[in-house]
């Protein structure tokens, strides 16, 4: 049986960056579900549907394929109607559009059924807002990585800095809290802590704490 790592939590809690690395360490698969919804929302922009159109946005979820592979450093490739739009994806415009399409059933669905699959075959582990409490409910390990807002804005400025993208603190903040709400408050899988999810708050650890941390929860299993 494939063994299965569960992180959730809201943006810019380093979700990705540490399972990538725990993943890494255990030899699993990683699989960052955000990027699946990151490539829906690419997919509604560029055919400038109206986000906020359940029935719009629910009807072109038909016309769209989203598929995963990974490179030769096991990095994860996302296709959208088999285009790589791994890079794509990457910017907060389609962050925010794919928090937005994420509301919708059906998109869901599509997505969860996919994720489903990819853990039934191999051992992973998965980042995302549902997954231990939607995708992967018996999975073998569930963590809710948080940290406060202020040092996910932080974060969040000094990767664009980093990038050499001009980034603005108060502005992200506000983004941050923006996402927390709407990814906390909607009706569908909205983002909780599953109730045997241990809480990892990495407000105050180093990423090489916090993977450790999270390791060290993994083994004891
Ligand atoms: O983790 P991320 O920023 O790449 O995710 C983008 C959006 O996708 C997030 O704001 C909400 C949605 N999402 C989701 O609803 N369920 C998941 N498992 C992962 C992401």
């Amino acid at each position: 049986m494939p063994y299965s790592i569960a992180i959730d939590g809201p943006a810019g809690a380093g979700k990705s960056t540490i399972a990538k690395a725990v993943a890494k360490e255990l030899g699993y698969v990683y699989v960052d579900t955000g990027a699946m919804y990151r490539a829906v929302g690419l997919f509604c922009l560029r055919k400038e549907l109206p986000l906020k159109d359940q029935g719009m946005v629910s009807a072109a979820i038909r016309d769209i394929d989203i598929s995963i592979a990974y490179d030769q450093d096991g990095a994860q490739q996302v296709f959208l109607n088999g285009e790589n739009v791994s890079k794509e994806i990457r910017t907060e415009e389609v962050g925010n559009a794919a928090s937005l399409v994420s509301q919708y059933q059906p998109v869901r669905d599509k997505l969860v059924s996919l994720q489903q699959k990819l853990a039934s075959e191999t051992s992973v582990v998965m980042d995302g807002r549902d997954i231990g409490t939607k995708v992967l409910p018996h999975a073998d390990t569930k963590i809710y990585l948080t940290a406060s807002v202020d040092v996910r804005a932080k974060r969040r400025t000094l990767e664009y800095a980093s990038k050499g993208i001009s980034a603005d603190f108060a502005e992200i903040r506000k983004d941050v809290e923006a996402r927390d709400y709407q990814d906390m408050h909607r009706k569908n899988s909205p983002l909780v802590q599953a109730e045997d999810a241990i809480l990892v708050d990495s407000s105050e650890l180093t990423i090489d704490e916090t993977i450790d941390r999270i390791l060290e929860l993994a083994m004891k299993k």
